[in-house]
């Protein structure tokens, strides 16, 4: 009797914990290993070219004026399989597409609430559907982003920076109503479309237990014990969402998603020319990768569906990179700390093949590796094959202290963007972190 009880109140737990903890990181592994996504914000807001839902709720235009947007969101040039051969061209292994912004126009089909893609834009007919299939039949994963504010809806508590429709307390039936239709429009999603994961924003606007979060995250897994969560849902997501930011450090999760513009705005705007270039947008994805994270990289369609020029060339520049290199990018973890490598790097999911990434021509063309204290069974260029010759310096026969390894690079495997290096070690890495060795033996 004490030993079933003794089981029950401690070892139970214990087991049923650990056996979460085994279901949640099978659920994260393909998020974990994608490394690469593209966000996609396509909007009415494409056809002014304005800031995305901001424009009228900062009041630089009046809610009018913005939905007279709606008359030239025609999509009549829009492939969406081109969108996703693009896409996976790219080197992603998802997609995440904003379903409904804050403005409240939604790409689909609803039933609930009128302003969406059909029944109130000029392209008439349902936008979503027709990437849904293509994407499915990609390997590719699908996310939705999904707004929680609906600045539009005439249930919903903000209108305008100034303007306020309602306060929840004055008013919780009207705000049940919304919340009912939000639930409404997620589930018809969620049938509709099963993703593999909800990217939800604008959560700041309440609290989560206004949200009802938890109780939005329980409904949408039902059934769906799959489907990732990001972290806009006021407490209970699944993984950290940086916006735009780089973290400076490594963040301590060990699930992150950085997601970052293309060029200074989320939705096409044709005056905004600040675009990345391929190179720097590669320094983001890399230095990423190197703290463990994904990138999410946005383009913006224009109103008629077609991917603007510099934006196709940037993602087809990303995949000849990440092609060629895909070996030291997926699945990858973080690297190992600037102490042992002037650069980032990332390992391999045993943390026996470390990849170094160079950037710029090295001076003398070698690159420096202190406190390794693995063999090095092997090293090479990534992508290219041509093995590295490595000298090893100060490591004597009376400590530990493993060297400072110098790897010559040659000349002509230099990558036009990020060179990358692998070393194949003799086992998992270790490193070096004893203060060095006594000199009296000497
Ligand atoms: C922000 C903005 C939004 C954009 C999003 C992308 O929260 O409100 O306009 O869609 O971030 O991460």
């Amino acid at each position: 009797m004490i030993y079933r009880c003794f089981l029950i109140l401690f070892i139970l737990p214990f087991l049923l914990f650990g056996q979460e903890r085994e279901e949640f990181s099978n659920k994260m592994e393909w998020f974990q290993g994608a490394k690469l996504g593209i966000f996609i914000h396509w909007g009415i807001y494409s056809v002014d070219g304005i800031s995305e839902s901001w424009s009228f709720f900062n009041e630089y235009i009046s809610h009018e004026d913005y939905m007279k947007q709606l008359d030239g969101f025609n999509a009549k040039n829009y492939n969406p399989k081109d969108w996703v051969n693009l896409i996976e061209e790219s080197g992603a292994k998802y997609t995440v597409i904003t379903s409904k912004h804050h403005d409240g126009f939604a790409l689909w089909k609803s039933k609930y609430g009128n302003l969406n893609a059909y029944e109130s834009s000029i392209a008439k007919r349902d936008l979503l559907s027709p990437f849904v299939k293509e994407v499915k039949q990609s390997n590719l994963k699908l996310g939705l982003y999904y707004s929680l504010p609906d600045w539009s809806y005439k249930d919903y508590t903000h209108f305008t920076t100034n303007t306020k429709r309602y306060n929840i307390e004055d008013d919780p039936k009207r705000w049940k109503r919304f919340l009912n239709y939000r639930d409404n429009q997620l589930n018809e999603l969620k049938k509709k479309y099963n993703p593999d994961l909800w990217w939800f924003d604008g959560d700041w606007e309440h609290n989560s237990n206004e949200w009802k979060s938890l109780e939005l995250k329980k409904d949408l897994q039902n059934n769906a014990s799959h489907v990732i969560f990001n972290s806009r849902i006021n407490k209970y997501g699944d993984y950290e969402t940086p916006e735009i930011g780089i973290p400076v450090y490594r963040p301590s999760s060990k699930y992150w998603e950085l997601c970052m513009t293309i060029n200074d705005s989320w939705g096409y705007q044709e005056n905004d020319n600040n675009y990345k270039t391929p190179l720097q947008i590669i320094d983001l994805f890399v230095d990423t990768l190197s703290k463990g994270g994904n990138l999410l990289l946005n383009i913006s369609p224009k109103p008629d569906g077609t991917i603007p020029e510099n934006q196709e060339n940037i993602l087809k520049e990303l995949g000849k990179w990440t092609k060629k290199h895909q070996s030291a990018i997926y699945s990858t973890q973080k690297g190992i700390p600037y102490e042992h490598y002037y650069g980032p790097s990332t390992l391999n999911k045993e943390k026996n093949i470390l990849y170094l990434y160079v950037r710029d021509n090295p001076k003398n063309n070698e690159i420096i590796l202190k406190g390794i204290s693995n063999k090095i069974n092997r090293a090479y260029v990534v992508g290219n094959g041509t093995i590295i010759n490595k000298q090893i310096l100060c490591k004597v026969y009376w400590n530990k202290y493993p060297g400072i390894t110098y790897l010559k690079i040659p000349e002509n495997t230099l990558d036009e963007y990020y060179t990358v290096i692998a070393l194949v070690l003799d086992g998992p890495i270790k490193l070096f972190k004893e203060k060095t060795g006594a000199v009296e033996l000497n």
